[in-house]
């Protein structure tokens, strides 16, 4: 009960998602670990993802975790079903929670979702929603520009704004469009300018709280909760550039919680 939570994501984006865990699941110890050395995932095949996720998956194994939050949605879409039939802890993934949410979201079915080239290539999203409500329309568009240019600490401004923009115009044709996941987990830190590119009639989703929900259901329904009562330091760590990482962690979270974080080099 008192073991952690291992989440893991491709680099930083996976951040949004333990924000949310520390808020829903305050007594929770999170591990977190981000690929930042071979970010981003969402180009490469997925043979390579697959390979990489598990190596990612071993490592917090190893640190006895007792359930597992894939905070990538590039590798949900390639691997959750296998780690959800190999491991014998609790898998969720962020693609299910994020349909869940945009369905109960949108009044009129037309839902679009932005993501990395495998995300959209995989149709998981598609799928996911089409599970829960077959009447759905779904516009997928790849925005290959926006989880790098988050990884490297741009997260405003006008050059944000400006990729953005380039990005996510194309899906403004769809002027159906009420509802708009962002089908990766980077996507979340540029919030605010997607906001303003794709206007506000359209309502932004983004799965971390539903993930969040789901990960303390589960700890729930399996007796997995936490008892002790002290407050937990979480630990994460980087594949990557340690000083980058710490910058960047940084800035999402501010002084009050990253004082509750110790930040390691994975080794
Ligand atoms: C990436 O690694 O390309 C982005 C992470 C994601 O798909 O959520």
């Amino acid at each position: 009960m008192d073991r952690a939570i291992g989440v893991i994501d491709s680099g930083v984006g996976g951040l949004t998602v333990v924000q949310e865990l520390m808020r829903q699941l305050p007594k929770e110890k999170l591990i977190y670990l981000g690929d930042t050395a071979r970010c981003p995932y969402g180009s490469r095949p997925a043979e390579e993802v697959k390979l990489f996720t598990w190596e990612m998956v071993r490592f917090l194994l190893n640190k006895n975790i007792k359930m597992l939050v894939v905070a990538c949605n590039t590798a949900t879409a390639f691997t959750l079903k296998e780690l959800q039939q190999s491991l014998d802890i609790p898998v969720v993934g962020v693609i299910q929670p994020g349909a869940r949410a945009a369905i109960k979201c949108t009044n009129n079915n037309h839902v679009g979702v932005i993501g990395t080239e495998g995300t959209i290539r995989s149709s998981a999203y598609t799928n996911a929603l089409e599970k829960i409500n077959a009447d759905i329309h779904v516009y997928g568009l790849a925005c290959p520009l926006l989880a790098p240019m988050v990884e490297n600490g741009i997260l405003a401004g006008m050059e944000a704004k400006s990729v953005v923009e380039e990005s996510i115009s194309p899906l403004k044709q769809n002027k159906d469009m009420d509802t708009l996941i962002l089908g990766c987990t980077h996507y979340p830190l540029l919030k605010d300018t997607i906001q303003e590119v794709i206007g506000n009639n359209v309502t932004i989703i983004s799965s971390s709280e539903e993930t969040a929900r789901e990960t303390s259901t589960i700890l729930d329904v399996h007796g997995l909760l936490n008892s002790k009562t002290d407050e937990p330091i979480h630990q994460f760590y980087t594949t990557g550039e340690l000083n980058i990482f710490i910058e960047i962690t940084r800035k999402i979270f501010k002084d009050s919680n990253f004082s509750k974080l110790e930040i390691k080099r994975a080794s």
